[in-house]
């Protein structure tokens, strides 16, 4: 549940929004002014705020202002009639977290929403590390940890205690599941940048041309369907923290605005020549070998040079073993707590069971164990026969049964559909995004595959003919074909 703050003279409007939000099991207060918002807000926490840019008293900036000035971090969405998109660009400048044109469509207002709690919920949730690296001393609650007690883990966090505080680009790379994403939110949480915002992008999941638009915004105009100018990632998150997730899945060109994004500070937005500066701190991680990458001429060598001077690897579970007791204690007792359960103790046959296992999935496959496993357990003690581990599967990237793995699959599925979402309602026009969405599959996967037929069909689970079809239907044949 996340506190909302509404903040509009058109009662009708809080009204239904008050509704709306209570519906979905938001905790929802509101105001009719400005000025009682911001006592509002330094009186209490919120986890975001909708304001009205038309009010009686203090407008919606004027408002804005306030709020950021009192070092508010809570996101603030701005709400502008339509045909004032400079007041909104003007909103976003001032550090709105994005701005709404009215009258909206509710389902548009739900899916930002969503977003901005999650980027809310990113900078608010502390990840914290062993008291021996930091300074600060972690907060009581919402905060995560970062645990290990190997040899291997302990340098790491050395690490990130040496360069969280400098300002300087963090590459993060290791196997999926081995922890790159807290150690990016351990950095920032520790950084000088902590007040700013943090936003994070993920390379991989969003198709190319969107891509660009997301993180260096659009001019209206500048391509079909950009009915009004949108302000990227880089300039939303000005003073602040990007993280690059996914970055080895990068297009090249992106790349080359990257890194001048990393050296100058400079981009512009797409169909403008005014170049915007900004000042933000490049976190970015990969599971790919940048190396090999840049072999195949699909990493560019200079973006990798300037990343790489600070990095930090992180070693998969299964080289670690040591790091196990610890890991299944944190869990345990979160899991424990999260599902009202009194699990106090974990069998020595569970801890040697937990051991010896491979770990395909890192950490996360073990929290996901460790999650089911609390919930299977009846007494106070973890046994054995609470986790079950598949004998490995030939070929399988993570444990479990066949359907646990699709299961699996689709939940992290269900995570990227947002992003997706509010891509394609950013289009004035209605785009066919699931076709867009399975041509950017199949482009994909066929690159990858040297354009190897037989061998991208198997890997997406489809049958050639299909493949064959699809190819045909999107142009997707090498040059020559
Ligand atoms: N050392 C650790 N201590 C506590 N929790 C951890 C640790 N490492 C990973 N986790 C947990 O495991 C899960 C996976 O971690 P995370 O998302 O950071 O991995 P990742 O390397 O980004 O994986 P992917 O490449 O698949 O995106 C998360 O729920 C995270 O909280
Ligand atoms: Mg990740």
């Amino acid at each position: 549940m996340s506190k909302i703050l509404l903040v509009d003279n058109d009662e009708g409007l809080i009204h239904f929004l008050t509704r709306l939000f209570a519906k979905q099991g938001h905790e929802v207060a509101s105001c009719t002014d400005g000025m009682s918002a911001l006592a509002r807000v330094k009186a209490e926490t919120f986890d975001l705020i909708l304001l009205d840019y038309k009010m009686p008293g203090l407008n919606g900036l004027e408002t804005l202002v306030e709020i950021k000035s009192a070092q508010i971090r809570t996101p603030v969405i701005v709400m502008t009639a339509y045909g004032t998109t400079e007041t909104a660009i003007e909103a976003m400048k001032l550090g709105a977290y994005d701005y709404l044109l009215k009258p909206f469509e509710t389902e548009g207002l739900k899916r930002l929403a969503a977003d901005a709690l999650e980027v809310n919920r990113l900078m608010k949730e502390i990840v914290s590390l062993p008291s021996s690296v930091t300074r600060i001393s972690p907060p009581l609650s919402g905060s995560v940890r970062i645990v290990g007690t190997s040899g291997q883990m302990q340098e790491v966090f050395k690490l990130i205690g040496q360069v969280a505080e400098k300002d300087v680009g963090v590459l993060i790379t290791g196997e999926s599941g081995t922890g790159k994403e807290l150690v990016a939110r351990a950095i920032y949480h520790h950084s000088h940048r902590q007040d700013k915002p943090f936003m994070a992008v993920n390379c991989a999941t969003v198709p190319d041309a969107l891509f660009e638009s997301e993180l260096f915004g659009y001019e209206r105009g500048a391509f079909t369907g950009a009915y009004r100018s949108y302000v990227g990632k880089f300039e939303r998150c000005d003073g602040g923290t990007v993280f690059l997730d996914e970055i080895g899945d990068m297009s090249l060109t992106t790349q080359a605005k990257v890194l001048r994004v990393l050296q100058e500070g400079e981009f512009e937005r797409l169909g403008s020549t005014d170049t915007i500066r900004v000042d933000v701190r490049i976190l970015a991680a990969t599971n790919k070998n940048l190396e090999r990458e840049i072999e195949k001429g699909r990493f560019r060598e200079d973006l990798y040079y300037r990343l790489k001077v600070i990095c930090i690897q992180l070693p998969p579970l299964r080289e670690r073993p040591d790091d196990v007791p610890a890991l299944v204690k944190y869990f345990v007792g979160r899991f424990s707590e999260e599902y009202g359960k009194s699990v106090h103790y974990v069998a020595d046959q569970t801890l040697h069971k937990l051991r010896s296992y491979a770990w395909p999935g890192s950490v996360r496959e073990l929290e996901y164990h460790l999650r089911r496993a609390v919930l299977l357990c009846k007494g106070d003690v973890l046994l054995a026969e609470h986790v079950e581990l598949a004998a490995e599967p030939e070929g399988a990237a993570q444990g479990g049964s066949r359907d646990e793995r699709v299961e699996r699959l689709k939940q992290r599925l269900a995570d990227l559909v947002p992003e997706i979402l509010r891509l394609a309602d950013d289009q004035a026009t209605p785009v066919d995004i699931m076709d867009l969405v399975e041509e950017a599959l199949i482009s994909r996967a066929l690159q990858e595959g040297d354009y190897n037929q037989v061998r991208t069909a198997q890997r997406l689970g489809i049958s050639r003919n299909t493949l064959r079809h699809r190819i045909k239907k999107y142009h997707l044949g090498q040059a020559g074909e």
